[in-house]
This record gives structure tokens, C-alpha cells and sequence, in this order.
């Protein structure tokens, strides 16, 4: 038996991962980065294939990876971590500025930042785990606190969509759990949030959520 729940006890960051250059440039929301060996300093980045950014770090060689502050706006995981950088440039009007690699790097609502030459490249599935050598690592705010993965989901109640390798399909939940899914009803236009649909939960929708139907406000929503 796997209890989904279990797999919200593992601890992660937040991070925007960044490649390409400065004519073409893009970055994603990711939580899962990490070091894997000290000497030389490694990181790992784990990118879905369908992600924008797989193909400027594959194309460039090479990545950043801005540490997202506490206090990180939802509007920069809106940009980031909800739209893909096919559609528009996500760095326009960004603060970013560019590595010894020529990858960019966002410097806004980041404690610190870290510049990596990718060395392998490794095949796990839907993902391509990145292995990069770190290049260049600085602060670039050290009053406040790195955001983690327990912290945006329990206190700004968000959830991950379903590139994140730690996406959690809500049925999956409900097989093991008897997981009760609920409904949310807009009092403005009658559209009906149903959680059992949506794989998502009500309360786990960022707050700036709004109605799709008529842009009501999440917090207008009547619980069925
Ligand atoms: C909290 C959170 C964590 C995420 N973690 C990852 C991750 O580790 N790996 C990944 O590939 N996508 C992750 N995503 C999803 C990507 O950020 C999202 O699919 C993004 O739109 C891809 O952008 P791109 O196509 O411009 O590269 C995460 C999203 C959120 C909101």
C-alpha cells in the first residue's frame, strides 16, 4: 500500500530554475533541486520533458537556480510555475541578470542564486534529471528566510500542477484514503468547483484564485 500522504513528509526548497541567453531566455518553478556531491560542488534539477526550459538547458548546457524568498508573490508562481515560456517571455520586466554561462538568473524575490554548467543529463521518465557543476553561487538578499515546499502549501495553500515530479493525482488519494472530495459552488454565476474533476483540492488553490466562469473571488465560493 503507498499512502500519497506520506509523500508530503519529504522536504524541498523552491527555486526558479533559468537557461538559455539573453535573445532567448526562460525559467521554471521547480522544488526539486538539490546537491548531490561536495567535491566538486554538484546540483541535480529535475525538469518534466514537456518543459520549456528542458530545451534551453540541453541547447545552452548550462542552468541558474534562484532561491525563491518566504514571501514570494503568487503572481511570480503564476509566471513561472503555471504558464509555459512557449506561450510568452516570462523574463520581461523580470530583474535578471546574466551568468559567467550566459544563462540569466532572476534576482527578484530571491535570497541567493547559483550558476551551474550542466555535466550529464540523466533520463528518469517523464523528467530529465540535470546534473550541473556550480559555477557561481551569491546572496542577493540575506534578511529573509528560503521558501519551502511545507510553507506554500500549508501557508499560502497552494498546490503543484502536474509537471512537478510531486504532483499528487487527488484520486490516487481518495483510493487510499477514502479521501472525501468536495464541492464548491460560485454564488455570483452558479459554476460548481468539483474536486473530484479536478484532482485538486478547493483550499489547495492559490489564493488569488478566481472563478473561470465569471472571476468571482476564491473566497466568495459556497461549500456545498
Ligand atoms: C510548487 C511548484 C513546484 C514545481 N516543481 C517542478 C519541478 O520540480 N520540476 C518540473 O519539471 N516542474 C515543476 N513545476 C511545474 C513547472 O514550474 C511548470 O510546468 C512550468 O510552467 C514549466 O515552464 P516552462 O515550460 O516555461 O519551462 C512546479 C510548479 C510548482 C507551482
Amino acid at each position: 500500500m503507498i499512502n500519497f500522504e506520506a509523500l508530503y513528509r519529504i522536504s524541498y526548497g523552491l527555486y526558479i530554475v533559468c537557461s538559455g541567453d539573453k535573445t532567448r531566455g526562460n525559467g521554471f518553478i521547480s522544488n526539486t533541486v538539490f546537491q548531490v556531491t561536495a567535491e566538486p560542488p554538484k546540483f541535480a534539477a529535475c525538469c518534466h520533458k514537456n518543459n520549456f526550459t528542458s530545451e534551453l538547458i540541453l541547447k545552452s548546457g548550462a542552468f541558474s537556480v534562484s532561491v525563491l524568498n518566504q514571501n514570494a508573490s503568487s503572481d511570480i508562481f503564476g509566471r513561472f510555475g503555471y504558464k509555459s515560456g512557449k506561450e510568452f517571455d516570462k523574463l520581461a520586466g523580470m530583474n535578471v541578470k546574466y551568468g559567467d554561462t550566459g544563462v540569466p538568473i532572476v534576482i527578484d524575490e530571491s535570497i541567493a542564486f547559483l550558476e551551474c554548467r550542466l555535466v550529464e543529463t540523466i533520463d528518469v521518465g517523464t523528467h530529465l534529471m540535470f546534473i550541473g557543476e556550480l559555477v557561481n553561487a551569491e546572496m542577493t538578499d540575506d534578511s529573509k528566510e528560503p521558501m519551502t515546499y511545507l510553507y506554500y502549501r500549508k501557508v499560502k495553500k497552494a498546490a503543484s500542477p502536474k509537471n512537478a515530479p510531486t504532483y499528487i493525482d487527488r484520486s490516487k488519494l481518495a483510493e487510499n484514503q477514502k479521501y472525501a472530495f468536495n464541492k464548491y459552488e460560485c454564488p455570483a454565476c452558479g459554476y460548481v468547483y468539483d474536486e473530484a474533476t479536478e484532482k485538486i483540492k478547493f483550499e489547495e488553490l492559490p489564493q488569488d484564485w478566481v472563478c473561470p466562469a465569471c472571476g468571482s473571488r476564491k473566497t466568495d465560493f459556497i461549500k456545498l
